[in-house]
């Protein structure tokens, strides 16, 4: 397969890139800003590149340049893989730009997966929080979490994907720990909101036990 990677060099990126290179049949290029393709300058050679590809997988977050790569790309390759991130449902809670970007993102990969036009097969990564996640929990567009997704655990995902694309969407664990919820009330300024979301989970779950 030939396989196009953004941020192929660290984090998750660095992981695919590491599975999909390890079979030899496999033509894998990576891009990533330390290699000289920034995202926020221009996306054009990452589109060049991935042009016909088997599969393009858009892993580096850099503001709505995910989305753009998706609108480019519709159509010209055969499988679009995408990190998207559960950020994208709190942005309602806490309002974020990585926050907006991320529920964005995930909206275009479901109406593409609707467009009857479309060749491409996609799917959305829901993601929370990764191995190796050392966030910053000052930094109003982070969460630390106590629990972490391994890398593992994605990139099997997607391999079982690849052989059945029956599917687009797949959300992975997120949970309102006390740590979260700590968090998440401390950059909203008020717990109401978090309070009713709690509430609701409670109810939820109380009517199906
Ligand atoms: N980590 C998490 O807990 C988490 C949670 C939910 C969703 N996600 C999503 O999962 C994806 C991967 O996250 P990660 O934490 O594994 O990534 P990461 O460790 O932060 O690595 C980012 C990768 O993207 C590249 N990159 C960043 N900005 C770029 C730009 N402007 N142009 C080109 N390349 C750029 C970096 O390249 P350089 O090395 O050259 O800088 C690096 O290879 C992201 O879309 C993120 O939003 C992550």
């Amino acid at each position: 397969m030939k396989i196009i990677i953004t941020g192929h060099t660290r984090g998750l990126g660095k992981r695919f890139y590491e599975h999909f290179v390890s079979d030899t049949n496999n033509e894998v290029i990576g891009f990533s800003k330390r290699q000289g393709t920034d995202l926020n300058v221009s996306i054009d050679a990452v589109v060049e590149a991935a042009l016909g590809c088997d599969l393009f997988i858009n892993n580096a977050y850099a503001g709505r340049k995910q989305i753009e790569l998706i609108k480019r790309l519709n159509n010209k390759v055969k499988m679009i893989v995408v990190s998207g991130s559960q950020g994208g449902f709190f942005n309602n809670l806490i309002p974020t730009e990585y926050g907006k970007n991320k529920k964005d993102l995930s909206e275009i990969c479901h109406l593409v997966s609707l467009d009857k036009n479309s060749s491409t097969k996609i799917l959305h990564l829901d993601l929370s929080c990764l191995e190796g996640n050392e966030v910053d929990i000052d930094d109003p567009d982070n969460l630390k979490c106590d629990y972490t997704i391994e890398f593992n655990q994605v990139v099997q995902t997607v391999d079982s994907w690849i052989e059945n694309p029956s599917f687009n969407d797949i959300r992975f664990n997120f949970k309102i720990t006390d740590l979260l919820y700590d968090q998440i009330s401390t950059k909203m300024g008020t717990k109401k909101e978090l309070d009713q979301l709690v509430e609701k989970i409670k109810q939820a779950v109380d009517k199906s036990a």
